[in-house]
């Protein structure tokens, strides 16, 4: 369940990790929030997402979640290891078969360091094919989901979760209403009570950060990632158009990925427009 605080001091939070952006928000993300990471195609919502989960884990101990509906476990690693991460500081555990996880999350159990644990589309989609769904393919993808971070939780404690992406869920399984199925989707994870990073592709015209345009007002918060062209030179921007508990400053800072740490930046070097 969500937790009550009684003092401002009582909300911690979990930093992005990118220097220059957290201090503009209190130092990171109230943690047990649901934010979303919305921007174009290969604007880095992965990576931004990824990097938060993965210091957490390196230096706090912490165990993370990512779901990739969208790339292969493959694929994923290596742009990661490509990025620089240095993956040996954490204990990484690939779920490819869900009948026997328990199993799996027992070896890290008593583990010391942060773990990252992986699940990829393939497993998930081998699940649905294998407990043969009777009801609808939307009920089989999103129940599978729900159990996989359930059991998680309850076994080993979860701390992040990331779904990469909520676009690609959209694809995969048919929403006949929405509204009320995406509200007890982030009732369910409000539940939870887990630091949620939902990465969400825009619609082309810009006019919300969602599919839906729901998930904007149900969500805790919404960090936007945006290509701008100046001239010939197109830069990543970043703004945190939302943050709910949180004095958030709304300004664009350009986002930059250099020697493996992520930096927002007022003009900078790229001006901005
Ligand atoms: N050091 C780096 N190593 C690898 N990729 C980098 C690096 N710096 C920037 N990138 C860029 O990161 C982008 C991909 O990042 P990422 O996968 O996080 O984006 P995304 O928004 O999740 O993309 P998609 O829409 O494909 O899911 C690529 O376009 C790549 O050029
Ligand atoms: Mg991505």
């Amino acid at each position: 369940m969500e937790k009550l605080i009684t003092r401002k001091g009582e909300i911690r939070r979990i930093p992005l990790y990118v220097d220059g952006l957290d201090e503009k928000m209190e130092g990171g993300v109230p943690e047990g929030h649901i934010v979303l990471v919305c921007g174009a195609a290969g604007t880095m919502k992965s990576s931004v997402s990824f990097n938060s989960v993965y210091n957490e884990a390196a230096m706090h101990g912490k165990i993370g979640l990512y779901i990739s509906l969208e790339q292969s476990y493959p694929s994923l690693l290596n742009h990661i290891i490509n990025m620089g991460y240095d993956l040996s500081k954490v204990n990484i555990l690939l779920i490819n078969n869900l009948s026997n996880i328990s199993a799996q999350l027992e070896q890290i159990r008593n583990s010391k360091r942060g773990t990252l644990i992986f699940a990829d589309l393939g497993c998930i989609r081998r699940e649905i094919k294998d407990i043969k769904v009777t009801a609808t393919v939307n009920e089989g993808w999103i129940n599978v989901i729900k159990n996989l971070v359930k059991k998680i939780k309850s076994e080993l404690e979860l701390d992040l979760f990331v779904l990469d992406s909520l676009s690609a869920l959209y694809v995969l399984s048919k929403f006949e209403n929405p509204r009320v199925e995406l509200f007890y989707i982030f009732q369910f994870l409000k539940d939870l009570d887990v630091t949620t990073y939902l990465i969400s592709e825009m619609p082309l015209d810009g006019s919300r950060y969602s599919e839906f345009g729901v998930e904007d007002f149900l969500c805790d918060g919404i960090i936007h990632i945006r290509l701008t062209q100046f001239r010939r030179q197109v830069v990543r921007e970043i703004s945190i158009v939302k943050m709910r508990a949180t004095n958030a400053k709304t300004d664009v800072f350009s986002l930059e990925f250099k020697d493996g740490k992520f930096q927002a930046l007022y003009g900078g070097q790229n001006p901005l427009l």
